[in-house]
């Protein structure tokens, strides 16, 4: 029992009352981790069996899990690296500490406290880079199975221009990677998707073994990084000197499709984002990391209005990005967007945070919303969690307001508890 609030599609304006559903009384009922019914609670609570047991959220709002479409595992020890740039950062601080993850025992530690972490702020689905030893992916997919959650997860193939143990062969990383399906894909709730870290770290020969993954696994996700840095832009390019530009070198090798998510997408030219828009690729837009690392302002608004649509998500892309929580990713991403003087109304926000990720990687009939027969992953925000909020909520008087709030001084405090398949999660953190 709570405040329930479901989108069905992305709200057109910040009076689109037809995009959502917002009980204010509301019941939601589970049955094996799925969700059963959902309505007024009078309605709901008259049709249920009689022995449920009853939880009252009131006065919390409870809406689908948040959705992080791009995360990467062996960096939560990156987060809060100083550097000057996207290169410096990678070879200063986050490729030496991936290389940690060459043993087994340190991805078990880090896996145990990433989950804590993301259900912690509310994220119950991840799409995540794992190192580039298997050890790291297997690490990662055993403890999504042992919490129950629907994760995405890639190990990363990565051949060059980096240090030597971080290195696989087109041949391992494409044998590591096809060991990783056979072994995690649908396992559980658990989706691997075939993940070349960027065109900078993929030889010729690499990126032709990630086209032939993409070609003998065509329902699979893919992830990369796109069009991050102006020093990446130039360099990429050179090392793939007929390509027509970045996008076009992953065009090539075939890994432009549906639930392909491309990381960052910041610099593309109109040519560029046509491409995204035909081929249904997905621009992934980590505000925290962009702002961290001074990569630019990425137009999300505009991306979206195009007449060729680009299809586009948020992420927090810990460890570039600097927080855990998708309320502190959107309130970010807010403030790019009014440097490029367009607004991201809060309906637009809590829409991408769950069923607009969720539709951008293709699981909206599993997760990203209160619909029946979805899974019952779920946050409880509480508006009024720091004494700062409940101050704030005297004078907030409409549910836009309150959301609003809840992104601009939100966090893991405002998260009242997480639900993985109708299994309260908080009271197993730690
Ligand atoms: N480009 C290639 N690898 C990475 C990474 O780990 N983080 C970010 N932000 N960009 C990248
Ligand atoms: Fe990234």
């Amino acid at each position: 029992r709570g405040r329930l609030l479901s989108f069905h599609r992305m709200p057109e304006s910040l009076d689109d009352r037809a995009s959502y559903l917002y009980e204010e009384d509301g019941g939601l009922l589970i049955e094996n981790g799925v969700i059963a019914a959902i309505g007024d609670y009078a309605t709901v609570k008259a049709d249920a069996p009689e022995d449920i047991e009853e939880i009252d959220h009131r006065p919390n709002l409870i809406l689908p899990g948040f959705i992080d479409t791009h995360i990467h595992f062996p960096q939560m020890q990156v987060i809060g690296s100083y550097a000057a740039n996207l290169l410096e950062w990678l070879n200063t601080y986050t490729f030496p500490e991936e290389c940690k993850f060459v043993e087994t025992a340190h991805a078990e530690r880090i896996a145990v406290h990433l989950f804590d972490e993301l259900l912690r702020h509310g994220t119950t689905t991840a799409a995540a880079y794992c190192s580039v030893h298997k050890a790291s992916a297997d690490a990662f997919f055993a403890e999504s199975l042992k919490r129950g959650t629907l994760m995405i997860g890639g190990k990363v193939m990565m051949d060059r221009n980096a240090p030597q143990g971080l290195l696989d062969t087109p041949e391992t990383g494409y044998d590591e990677t096809r060991a990783v399906i056979e072994q995690w894909h649908g396992k559980g709730r658990n989706h691997v998707a075939i993940t070349p870290r960027f065109a900078i770290t993929s030889t010729p020969p690499q990126m032709e073994a990630a086209a032939a993954l993409a070609r003998e696994f065509p329902d699979l996700h893919i992830q990369t990084h796109l069009s991050e840095n102006g020093e990446e832009i130039r360099y990429t390019c050179e090392l793939y000197p007929e390509a027509a530009d970045y996008t076009d070198i992953y065009a090539r090798y075939g890994l432009l499709r549906e639930k392909a998510l491309l990381g960052h997408c910041i610099h593309l030219s109109e040519r560029e984002a046509d491409v995204m828009s035909e081929t249904g690729a997905v621009a992934v837009h980590c505000p925290t990391s962009n702002l961290f690392l001074g990569s630019g302002l990425m137009p999300l608004k505009k991306m979206i209005r195009r007449n060729k649509p680009v299809t586009v998500s948020v992420a927090t892309d810990i460890g570039g990005g600097s927080s855990y929580s998708m309320l502190r990713t959107m309130d970010e991403a807010y403030k790019i967007q009014q440097l490029l003087g367009e607004r991201l109304n809060p309906l637009e926000s809590f829409w991408l945070m769950t069923r607009g990720n969720a539709e951008a990687i293709r699981l909206a009939d599993s997760i990203g919303s209160l619909d029946p027969g979805t899974d019952a992953d779920l946050v409880v925000l509480d508006a009024r969690a720091t004494p700062a909020m409940a101050l704030k909520m005297e004078v907030v008087n409409s549910l836009a307001e309150e959301l609003f709030l809840l992104q601009t001084l939100g966090d893991d405090r405002s998260i009242a508890e997480t639900y993985v398949a109708g299994k309260a999660m908080k009271s197993t953190l730690r």
